[in-house]
């Protein structure tokens, strides 16, 4: 089954590594080599292209970062701090162990171990601006209250509101569960893209994470996780061909966390954007959008019982699932709290072979990212497959976002208790449809030249 897991590195971070290690051998600053001159790296040749790619969707005037990153005159009085925050890869915010499991993401923001390098030379070197003429073009930003899907899906077909809550200046965690009657559509229709929107710019400091959930008219058991988000991910799109079923008329049961700012944030309405499949189309594959997959309180057993760490020491969890039919995961979204650190996903196959498929090893609880595979490196996974979690937390003094090491912590709602669980953004495929995409993969890798042994 290897073959249809791929983990190919991206090909541009497998040049550059390579440039990397070719140049580590000639002792020569690798980009000053490729770019064919001498010359060390400066801000508008080598560093402006990089923070355009990783940064500056966040760090602009209207962003999230603290502080905007797009001229050289608002980026040179940071530059010991961003060579500091780069190089223990807590910026970008990208958890994921990039040596380990699939590599391959369409949100990927990390940057490669040789643009780490390169920002860390610049700084060393002092920071230059280089010749502004090297600039590359300014990006067009969305503006902060844009929805991030409507460059490339247009204005959502539909619009959900949350009814408004009052956010206090200080205190603790608050949550906030309206009910909402949802009637907007005439008949069931196929979720193709959807997307949480804090409102701008009070609300995007304060919605520490949230889901929106419909329970469609006359049924119990369904329900239909129409979005759900964390501070760094607020959208999801299902690939061409997957989508997800929703009822006309139902009631929409918001689950809003707050967490205060140091300002009163009074009326406050999260809204999420829906973008449908035209009416007539009905996806081949339907998707239970993002699935909750616990790692604690597993086996009926209570959940204070499998989580509790002693204070000034280490605690490993494990929970394992048997899929009950093949299934493709579109994305990976780790949550644990402060003291979580690493949390593993691994394949058993039902030949017994084992394989990580993905690995947060630099977990932090302040920012909820989900990571959404690229098409063809998503795990393609038989019936039986176990799949298996092991979540490691660190309640020592060693761990910077831990508040107290000398406490036990216990399961619990707050972000000082702990949790354990993983959303997968799944789709369980009938053996026809897996072995067709099985074909599918495999053709897809035979055109691509990645090869691979089954
Ligand atoms: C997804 C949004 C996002 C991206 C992308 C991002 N940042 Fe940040 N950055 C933040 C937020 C939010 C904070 C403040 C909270 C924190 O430190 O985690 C921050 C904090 C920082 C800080 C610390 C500021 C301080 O005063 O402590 C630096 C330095 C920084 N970012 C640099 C960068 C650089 C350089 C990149 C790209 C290589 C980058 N960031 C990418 C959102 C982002």
């Amino acid at each position: 089954m290897n073959r249809f897991l791929c983990s190919i590195p991206q090909p541009g971070k497998r040049l550059l590594l390579l440039t990397a290690c070719l140049s580590s051998l000639g002792g020569m600053p690798a980009l000053a080599q490729q770019a064919g001159t001498d010359s060390a790296p400066t801000f508008s040749r080598d560093i402006a292209p990089i923070l355009q790619r990783a940064c500056q969707q966040c760090h602009n005037p209207d962003g999230i970062g603290p502080m905007p990153l797009l001229t050289y005159d608002q980026v040179r009085p940071f530059a010991a701090l961003i060579q500091d925050r780069v190089s223990k890869r807590m910026m970008p915010p990208w958890h994921v162990d990039p040596d380990v499991g699939i590599q391959r993401f369409k949100n990927d923001m990390s940057l490669s171990h040789e643009e780490i390098a390169l920002i860390s030379q610049w700084v060393d070197g002092g920071a230059p601006q280089g010749n502004p003429a090297d600039m590359p073009p300014a990006l067009e930003l969305p503006s902060g209250g844009a929805w991030r899907l409507e460059k490339s899906m247009g204005p959502p077909d539909m619009i959900v509101k949350s009814t408004p809550y009052d956010v206090v200046a200080n205190g603790q965690d608050q949550w906030w569960t309206p009910r909402i009657k949802f009637e907007g559509l005439d008949t069931e229709r196929w979720l193709r893209a959807a997307e949480f929107k804090p409102s701008f710019p009070l609300g995007k400091k304060v919605v520490h994470h949230g889901h929106a959930t419909l329970i469609p008219e006359g049924e119990s058991k369904r329900y239909v996780s129409l979005a759900r988000y964390g501070v760094g991910k607020s959208w999801e799109m299902f690939p061409e061909g997957t989508g997800l079923r929703v009822p006309p008329k139902g009631e929409v049961r918001w689950s809003l966390h707050y967490f205060p700012a140091g300002t009163d944030v009074a009326d406050n309405v999260v809204e999420v954007g829906l973008w449908f499949y035209p009416e007539d189309t009905i996806p081949e594959f339907e998707s239970k959008g993002e699935v909750m997959f616990r790692v604690d309180g597993l086996n009926g057993g209570t959940r204070a019982q499998d989580l509790v760490i002693p204070p000034n020491s280490y605690k490993a969890l494990q929970g394992s699932h048997v899929l009950q039919s093949p299934a493709v995961i579109h994305s990976y979204r780790p949550h644990m709290h402060m003291r979580g650190k690493v949390m593993t996903m691994e394949a058993i196959y039902p030949d017994g072979h084992k394989k990580v498929l993905s690995q947060v090893n630099n977990y932090n609880h302040n920012w909820q990212l989900t990571y959404i595979f690229e098409d063809d490196a998503r795990p393609l996974l038989p019936k039986g497959t176990v799949l298996q979690f092991t979540s490691f937390y660190d309640n020592t003094s060693d761990n910077p976002l831990n508040p107290d090491p000398n406490q036990w912590v216990v399961f619990g709602q707050r972000g000082v208790d702990e949790m354990s669980h993983a959303w997968l953004g799944i789709t369980y495929l009938n053996e026809e449809q897996y072995a067709q995409a099985v074909k599918e993969r495999r053709v897809a890798e035979e055109v691509l030249g990645s090869g691979g042994t089954p």
